[in-house]
């Protein structure tokens, strides 16, 4: 198990399906957790798709730790809808949260991660960072564009001992899924299990995959073992980029 003894990580999206399992591991491996979310008492309160919920969110953990070390910008939706119906406001918010946001992160959080070496940012892409779906404009483009914002943020942080990656996860089987079952049924005519069976069928391994696979590659990202690798994108999907 690596350790982390007394690093102050600040994971976004804390309540959901991988971060809830992103907190347990980070605690297990003695980070010292900042969880951030809108829901779970558990999570200090922020929109992270704001400036100011970036804001709110940094100095919280400066506030209780006094140094951050790990960024692990993990928060997501999705709304699925073909380019032709797609309402405005949900490319706006999806964008907000899952493209803006991570760069209002990461801009919060610089001076901070820069002070001494060893600072990581570990962002949440998806299997859709590098390729596409139909239906899901949005989630598609806002994953495409955290890859190249982790990838600059390598290059500017290089200099620092700053290290940024992305996980590139496919499908586990989370709120974020659950709650598009029924739009995917609908646009494809299909019935809940034949949605299901094609998002595992797209895998090789034949299963979902486990937020505990996704979030053992992140606390290796985030540990003082993953030193050279910087500006990379790490699947973790049961080898469906293979395809
Ligand atoms: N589940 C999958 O199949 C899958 C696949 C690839 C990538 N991902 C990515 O993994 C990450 C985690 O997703 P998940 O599967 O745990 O989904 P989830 O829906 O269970 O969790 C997402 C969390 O983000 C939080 N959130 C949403 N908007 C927010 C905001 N404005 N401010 C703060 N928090 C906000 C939600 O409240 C929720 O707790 C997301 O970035 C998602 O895109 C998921």
């Amino acid at each position: 198990m690596e350790t982390l003894d007394g690093r102050v990580v600040v994971i976004t999206g804390a309540h959901g399906g991988l971060g809830r399992v992103l907190v347990e591991t980070f605690g297990n491996a003695k980070a010292l957790v900042v969880p951030i979310d809108l829901e779970g008492d558990e999570c200090f309160h922020a929109d992270v798709s704001t400036p100011e919920g970036n804001q709110q969110m940094i100095d919280e953990a400066l506030r209780r730790h006094d140094r951050l070390d790990i960024l692990v910008l993990n928060a997501g939706r999705q709304l699925v809808a073909s380019i032709a119906t797609y309402p405005l406001a949900a490319w706006d918010g999806l964008m907000d949260l899952m493209a803006k946001g991570p760069f209002l992160a990461m801009q919060a959080a610089w001076p901070h991660l820069t002070r001494q070496p060893g600072g990581r940012i570990i962002t949440v892409g998806s299997v859709l960072s590098l390729t596409a779906e139909a239906y899901k404009p949005a989630y598609v483009a806002a994953k495409h564009a955290v890859l190249g914002l982790t990838k600059v943020a390598a290059l500017e942080g290089a200099p620092y001992g700053l290290t940024a990656n992305a996980v590139a996860p496919g499908y586990m089987y989370t709120p974020i899924v659950e709650q598009q079952l029924a739009d995917q049924m609908r646009l494809r005519n299909r019935t809940r299990d034949e949605v299901i069976a094609s998002m595992i069928g797209s895998q090789p391994g034949e299963r979902f995959v486990e937020p505990a696979e996704v979030a053992r590659v992140i606390l290796f990202l985030a540990s003082a073992e993953s030193s050279g690798i910087t500006g990379a994108c790490i699947p973790v999907d049961l080898g469906a980029l293979a395809i």
